[in-house]
């Protein structure tokens, strides 16, 4: 079924103060933001507000069983949306401000039903980014905001990657360049005595292991079956297929097949590059924190050659390469 939204005119601002301050101004008017993070930019909202969730929803088009993360400026903030448990707390004080997402058990009067898709559970994060920073300082409120592309795209890196999905959806976009991480916050369920890795993301697993002393516990296959089948809010977006180019994407490639575009790392040069329609490399010096980065703008860069698919070379798994696997095999995923 085809979602119809009303049609919104779409500003582009400069973050500086009076593109914050009228952000602010927007969110708690109900409306919808485009803004900066250090991972990807969201899609921000008044996360108190069911109206606003609502039409965030229909924004996106998101299925509305997928919960969102609440966004607030620092700990005490978060305190107010959800109990942080001992294992969060830890968490919460090594890491925050940062790519690091925590489900504790909700303060359910703090945000609105809705926005957290009925669990009594919430996703909390505190971004580091200076601008979104300043927007929830200044809007006062939990502001939920899920990445802000149409729902099973690429998740935006700048203001532009924004403006191609969401134009006359939204009505703000604060442009700050483009983001410093490229992937999304690394998600814990911190609800139990162990914290559980729901989603890898921009804080790499052995960092937080180290922080924590014990290795995190993974999902349990059924529950990883049944987000990934629709059917459990656990952490829908584990969804299969998501992130998703338009065409499709070869994981593991040793070689380039005729018609295909290429996507490199260290400069790997496969059997067949030099006839690749298209060709980027994530880091030619082979450094995965500059890949993670350039990940969502390659792979829109690459869907945007003409190309009949996309090849992916072999990349390496540690630190930040465990969220790249995870976002590519997403990207790579039938549908
Ligand atoms: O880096 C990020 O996290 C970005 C920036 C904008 O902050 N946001 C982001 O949001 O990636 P989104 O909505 O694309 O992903 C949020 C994920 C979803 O997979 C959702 O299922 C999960 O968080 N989630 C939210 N609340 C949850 C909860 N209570 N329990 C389990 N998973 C939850
Ligand atoms: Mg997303």
């Amino acid at each position: 079924m085809k979602h119809t939204v009303a049609p919104r005119v779409t500003k582009l601002l400069a973050a500086d103060a009076a593109g914050i301050a009228e952000a602010a101004h927007v969110l708690q008017a109900g409306g919808l933001v485009a803004l900066p993070t250090e991972t990807v930019y969201g899609l921000a909202c008044d996360a108190t507000d069911p109206h606003a969730v609502a039409s965030l929803y229909a924004a996106k088009g998101r299925p509305s069983f997928n919960p969102l993360i609440a966004h607030v400026p620092d700990i005490d903030a978060a305190r107010l949306v959800g109990r942080l448990t001992p294992a969060a707390e830890t968490l919460a004080r090594r890491f925050w401000p940062g790519p690091l997402t925590l489900v504790v058990p909700a303060i359910e009067s703090a945000t609105s039903e809705l926005a957290r898709a009925g669990l009594s559970s919430v996703a909390i994060r505190v971004p580091a980014h200076p601008v979104a920073q300043a927007v929830l300082r200044a809007a006062g409120r939990p502001i939920a905001a899920p990445s802000a592309n149409r729902s099973g795209h690429v998740s935006p890196t700048s203001a532009e990657h924004v403006l191609a999905d969401l134009d006359g959806r939204i009505d703000l976009i604060l442009d700050a360049g483009a983001s410093a991480v490229g992937v999304e916050s690394t998600i814990l369920d911190c609800t139990g005595e162990v914290p559980v890795m729901l989603r890898p993301g921009g804080l790499p697993r052995e960092v937080i292991e180290e922080a924590l002393g014990t290795p995190l516990a993974s999902p349990a296959p059924r529950v990883i079956a049944e987000a990934e089948a629709g059917e459990a809010p656990l952490a829908p977006g584990m969804l299969a297929s998501h992130y998703a180019p338009a065409i499709p994407v070869r994981l593991g490639a040793r070689e380039v097949k005729p018609g295909e575009a290429l996507l490199t790392f260290a400069h790997a040069q496969p059997p067949g590059a030099e006839a690749a329609v298209a060709r980027l490399d994530l880091s030619p010096s082979g450094d995965l924190v500059e890949a993670a980065a350039n990940l969502f703008a390659h792979l829109r860069a690459l869907d945007a050659s003409g190309a009949r698919g996309i090849a992916v070379v072999p990349l390496p798994r540690h630190g930040l390469g465990e969220a790249i696997a995870d976002r590519l095999r997403r990207a790579a995923a039938p549908r």
